[in-house]
């Protein structure tokens, strides 16, 4: 008989994770954390703070058991529901380690050995070239398919290793039977790129020396407008969005991303103005959108019990599914069952 009943869709599984190494910059925010909260509503979302990852350079303990509590805390003041959405510590969730070292049994060197930011990290961390710091891909491969979603966004800088997540869980499933979902490169909407405003040519990072460069999403309004009234920008007088005007462009990107205004209307809006004017506008709107983050973020901050019950209650929701893939897993390469 025919069904003529549509079934209901089921909503697609979204995942991603982030490092516990210090606040966001604004440019993390427009570019990723600004979405997440949006995101929970359209599919079902798993966040977790990758502290595991965090180790394959060297950290200063203390300094990274507060920075993931501040992390998880940011999170939720970006607007993450931990009700709605997965969110937990990955070194909360064994599975994590334990999947990680059957998929390294699964990768070759040859194809570690080509990932571009293990090369860029060694050469950066020359007297630390450890072996997770080789096998990190093979993590994150298990961070990722422990939990099956369908898409990863990524940026540039991790689109190599969903490759290799990819590639090594064909390879699995080729090789012992379907296990694993293959995930699919979530490219976001709006993927706006913030440069420094020190330098525009420059990605916004928070490990800029100039602290004039970077907006943290927790700095003080009247810092925020102090920064953005020293934005480097160009000899002309015109605001309009054009080649050559990297610091111009930059300034109403952000201008854009916030307000929603398209550049024509920001170049109507500003036509006759000076540069002063546009660069102070754009600090006050950024200072308004950040104030309720800042806000949440104190508030969750006093709150360590109220952050405790979340992480904790996102670790066992997390390990039981996390759990199930690996047995099935286990399985398959022929361990014995206890
Ligand atoms: N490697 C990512 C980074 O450095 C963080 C990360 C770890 C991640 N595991 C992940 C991102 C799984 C997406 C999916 O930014």
């Amino acid at each position: 008989m025919e069904n003529t009943t549509p079934k209901p869709e089921r909503k697609k599984v979204m995942l991603s994770g982030i490092q516990p190494t210090g606040v966001f910059t604004l440019g993390n925010y427009i570019g990723a954390v600004r979405n997440w909260g949006n995101l929970q509503e359209e599919y079902n979302c798993i966040y977790f703070i990758a502290d595991l990852h965090a180790i394959t350079v060297r950290q200063d303990p203390a300094k990274l058991k507060k920075q993931t509590m501040e992390c998880f805390a940011l999170l939720l003041a970006c607007g993450i529901d931990p009700e709605k959405s997965l969110t937990f510590i990955q070194s909360h969730v064994p599975a994590h380690a334990e999947l990680s070292w059957v998929l390294s049994c699964h990768t070759q060197f040859g194809e570690l050995s080509r990932m571009t930011q293990f090369k860029d990290k060694s050469a950066k961390h020359a007297d630390n070239v450890n072996a997770g710091l080789f096998t990190y891909p093979d993590l994150m491969a298990a961070d990722i398919l422990l939990y099956k979603p369908d898409f990863v966004p990524v940026g540039a800088d991790q689109k190599q290793h969903l490759e290799l997540t990819r590639d090594v869980a064909n390879r699995f499933n080729n090789l012992y039977g379907n296990t694993f979902v293959v995930p699919e490169p979530y490219i976001p909407k709006a993927g706006a790129k913030i440069m420094s405003l020190a330098d525009p040519t420059k990605k916004m990072s928070k490990s800029d020396e100039n602290v004039n460069g970077f907006i943290s999403i927790l700095d003080d309004p009247g810092v925020i407008v102090k920064k953005f009234k020293r934005a480097v920008t160009d000899s002309e007088m015109e605001i309009a969005y054009r080649e050559g005007k990297d610091g111009i462009n930059n300034l109403m990107t952000i201008y854009s991303v916030i307000t929603g205004k398209n550049y024509e209307q920001i170049e109507q809006e500003f036509a006759g103005k000076g540069y002063g004017d546009f660069k102070t506008a754009v600090g006050e709107v950024v200072a308004e959108e950040l104030r309720p983050v800042r806000e949440n973020f104190e508030r969750y901050s006093k709150d360590k019990a109220y952050l405790q019950e979340m992480y904790r209650k996102g670790a066992e929701q997390a390990e039981r599914f996390a759990r199930r893939t690996l047995e099935k897993v286990y399985k398959k390469v022929g361990f014995l069952p206890r």
